[in-house]
């Protein structure tokens, strides 16, 4: 995809649902006594192959493109599939799944796209083997494709090295079956969906600081769920808003849970325009809408306990920062480096390749904002997040740019470009 400069945004745009609460509701919907019907749901390819999954295991899941309807099975129900699970792309399905399927009593085989192939799973199967599941990465790689052979599980006390909410939920899944409490402790807490909608759906669980605490449950029952629209979907058209002269773009309907509002607090410490007017709080998600207008920002430092509030929203972050009078330092932020790609190399070379003052370190990267970026061939390694980053990068960019595998935005937001396109002034 070619991509030139814009003279500005304005409008209004309403962003997909929540990648996170949408997966947990195809999880929590089959796994409940009843009917759970889903408004919002974000028809992207990750969330939909969680529910090909759920499919493949007995689960009645009927998707009209507004509505999810899910017919649950009960957490005894699932039967043992057929075929192999196929996760796609999707992180989220293999975590937080594994949890599940690590209570069952079959077998299972879970796999997935190369990306996925390359993605660490020793994170899950260290503690759902202390709580006694036999989980095994079939190339001894501690990858995918797994294989998991369902066992009573006990519950255990997890001290998780990393703050993660795939880990979280894939432990708290499993402690759902577990005998005994289980509890899990991060460094620094990450996004809370699931220890919400477990509420939501009866579960006995607790959160105490940095600490989720589950009941083993005899049985969970349906709800309605309603998703917010996606912060990190939001997070491009905040950026664009902010950086582009002559805009002011309104995103209705955004989710704006406190485990994930960090790139707000960001922004607010750059000195943006920025207006978040809160519209509803529905069981525990708060949604706003958000305004911003073009702004004279200012670099910042990120890092600490704010990084698992924004972690999805960096590649974006980033763009900002080159935008912004100063010197931007993201730290505490290695986890970038195991997501769909390997985040901080594939944003400082493709911004490098634009004319940025950029440099990796360890754990983040360092920005000089101020220089004029160029249009450039940047590969977005079909990681979704880097195409819809750059694709902002690009409208503020001298010349024209490439997008090599633009199309993978499909993940996360299948028409991220129309949306894009309509606010664009002529
Ligand atoms: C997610 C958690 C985050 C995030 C991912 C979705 C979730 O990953 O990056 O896009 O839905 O739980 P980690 O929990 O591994 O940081």
């Amino acid at each position: 995809m070619k991509i030139k400069r814009v003279k500005g945004f304005s409008g209004e745009v309403t962003v997909p649902g929540d990648k996170s609460i949408s997966h947990r509701s195809i999880m929590l919907g089959s796994l409940a006594k009843g009917t759970t019907e889903v408004y919002g749901f974000l028809q992207g390819a990750d969330c939909l192959s969680s529910i090909d999954c759920f499919r493949k295991m007995g689960v009645e899941i009927e998707n009209n493109g507004s509505v999810v309807t899910i017919k649950g099975r009960g957490l005894r129900g699932l039967v043992a599939p057929k075929d192999t699970l196929d996760v796609g792309n999707s992180g989220t399905t293999t975590r937080l799944m594994s949890g599940i399927l690590a209570a069952q009593n079959f077998t299972s085989k879970i796999i997935g796209d190369a990306s996925i192939q390359k993605r660490p799973m020793k994170r899950i199967m260290t503690p759902l083997s202390m709580m006694g599941a036999d989980i095994e990465s079939e190339l001894g790689n501690d990858c995918a494709p797994l294989i998991i052979k369902g066992q009573a599980l006990k519950g255990i006390n997890y001290d998780s090295p990393v703050a993660s909410a795939q880990v979280k939920s894939a432990v708290l899944f499993a402690g759902l079956y577990a005998e005994g409490e289980t509890s899990v402790t991060e460094p620094a807490v990450s996004r809370n969906h699931t220890e919400l909608m477990f509420e939501e759906f009866g579960v006995d669980i607790k959160c105490e600081g940095k600490t989720s605490i589950v009941k083993p449950s005899d049985e969970l029952f349906a709800k309605k769920v309603i998703v917010p629209g996606d912060i990190s979907s939001a997070a491009y058209f905040i950026v664009a808003g902010l950086i582009t002269p002559d805009s002011c773009i309104t995103i209705k309907n955004v989710g704006i849970n406190p485990t994930r509002d960090g790139i707000i607090r960001v922004c607010r410490a750059m000195g943006a325009d920025i207006i978040v007017e809160e519209s509803s709080n529905q069981v525990g998600e708060p949604t706003a809408d958000i305004t911003v207008k073009t702004s004279e920002l200012k670099g910042c430092v990120i890092g600490g306990d704010i990084i698992p509030t924004l972690i999805d929203e960096i590649p974006a972050i980033a763009i900002l920062a080159c935008f912004a009078a100063g010197k931007t330092v993201i730290k505490d932020a290695q986890e970038l480096k195991v997501k769909e790609s390997n985040r901080i190399d594939v944003m400082v070379d493709n911004l490098k390749a634009m004319g940025a003052d950029i440099e990796a370190t360890e754990d983040g990267m360092i920005i000089r904002g101020g220089k004029e970026l160029h249009g450039a061939i940047i590969d977005s390694k079909l990681d979704h997040r880097i195409a819809m980053s750059f694709a902002v990068a690009a409208m503020n960019a001298r010349g024209e740019t490439e997008i090599v595998g633009a199309e993978c935005v499909d993940i996360s937001y299948p028409k991220f470009y129309q949306d894009m396109n309509k606010l664009i002034k002529l």
